[in-house]
């Protein structure tokens, strides 16, 4: 969460403008104070009045506005700054970023500040692709100045190619990142997500209702503390987070193939997926027909990967969750001893914020000693940090590190 961090927002003169209001917005959401502060040219393009509206606070233009509270603006903005973004960044404010100049607020507020400084470039794919703007990119690179390369698609001058502004949502998500600490830096992480697909014949299968929500808040909790993430989804109408290497599969066997793929350069494996446990015995050729009375399925059990994991798991750390309806945590410390986990997650899904589809979660973490945390319902981002940090735990107890 950006909860009460401050982002110094400047926004540049282009077209791609109007999304620093929509930016604005979402920092403001997700609980960060937000300072604007506008280039002329970026007046040109949306009205100041927007982004003030948006982040109720004084919008900041002028390098000497006529003021009574005696107090220098690119001074006291570059020290607020817990982030500098500047987005959209035009190829005018990065090359002068890169040559030192400070002529108006932003450029004097970027050259005075510590705080990390990610610049979001939004511009014609010529202008992009000009060796003057590369190496001014490149330059400010080795700087310690942080960029998000811009995407593809239509572009406002009509032409097609790179020099969009990055999405909203990449935006954010790279704040996010740069702003937690990177305290699982050395770890490999495997996450597994969502239901598994059991296909019977062409047109259906056998699933369940797992959104993969808790695995994918792990990928990018992970992520964001530094981890290499590996996230093996099932179906799931997620998109993949940035920054993890994303595998997507269907069924069980997919996914155990895909796990034990990636199990040899892993420390942590998290299987937060909803693994069928049958699959139809015979998967037919062609769709099968209606037939008059009942019908009964053969159904064969699937291997159990974490079981399997468990067996070998070496120093790795091994996380499992128990979704549970009754007796949550006989099961669910049964199956953390039967499986050699680690740590086991029970959720409770009768609860109401609490399990699959929601964006709360109600948990319970429970660890080989008899230990066992007990959480509030909280959003599953906040919830996957709670299962890092006891992972952390338990790297320190058994003194990996
Ligand atoms: O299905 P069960 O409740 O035993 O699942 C407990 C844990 O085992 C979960 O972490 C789940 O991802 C994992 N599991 C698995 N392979 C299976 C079934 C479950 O890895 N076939």
């Amino acid at each position: 969460m950006l909860q009460d961090k401050k982002i110094v927002l400047g926004v540049t003169g282009s077209i791609a403008a109007y999304k620093a209001a929509e930016l604005t917005r979402e920092f403001v959401k997700r609980g960060a104070a937000v300072r604007v502060i506008m280039t002329g040219n970026a007046a040109e393009f949306i009205a100041p009045l927007t982004f003030q509206t948006l982040s109720s606070n004084a919008v900041h233009s002028e390098m000497y506005p006529v003021i009574n509270d005696y107090n220098l603006a690119h001074i006291s903005l570059a020290e607020y700054a817990d982030i500098m973004v500047i987005a959209p960044a035009t190829a005018n404010i990065i090359g002068k970023i890169a040559a030192g100049i400070a002529d108006d607020l932003l450029t004097t507020t970027v050259m005075t500040t510590r705080a990390p400084v990610l610049i979001c470039p939004a511009m014609n794919t010529n202008m992009y692709e000009n060796a003057i703007v590369q190496e001014n990119i490149m330059q400010l690179t080795s700087r310690g100045y942080l960029f998000m390369e811009p995407g593809y698609g239509k572009l406002a001058c009509r032409s097609e190619g790179q020099g969009r502004l990055p999405e909203v949502s990449d935006i954010v998500e790279e704040v996010e990142s740069i702003l937690t600490v990177k305290d699982l830096g050395d770890e490999r992480i495997i996450v597994t997500a969502g239901p598994t697909r059991e296909p019977l014949d062409p047109v259906r299968y056998i699933t369940n209702y797992s959104s993969g929500k808790m695995g994918y808040a792990l990928a990018i909790a992970g992520r964001r503390r530094g981890a290499r993430v590996v996230l093996i989804s099932g179906p799931s109408a997620l998109t993949a987070p940035r920054g993890v290497t994303f595998v997507s599969v269907s069924s069980a066997m997919e996914m155990k193939e895909a796990v034990m793929a990636h199990l040899k350069a892993s420390t942590i494996v998290i299987k937060a997926a909803a693994v069928a446990d049958y699959r139809p015995a015979t998967r037919l050729a062609s769709k099968m027909k209606k037939q008059a009375g009942p019908l009964t399925l053969s159904l064969e059990r699937n291997p159990d990967i974490i079981a399997e994991i468990g067996k070998k798991k070496g120093k790795r750390i091994l996380v499992g969750f128990a979704v549970e309806t009754e007796n949550l945590i006989e099961n669910a410390r049964a199956k953390l001893i039967d499986k050699n986990m680690d740590l086991i997650v029970a959720n409770d899904v009768t609860q109401a914020g609490a399990g699959f589809g929601y964006d709360t979660n109600i948990i319970k973490i429970l660890d080989r000693n008899g230990g066992q945390v007990e959480l509030p319902m909280m959003d599953k981002i906040a919830a996957a940090d709670r299962i890092l940090d006891r992972v952390k735990d338990i790297i320190a107890e058994k003194g990996r590190k």
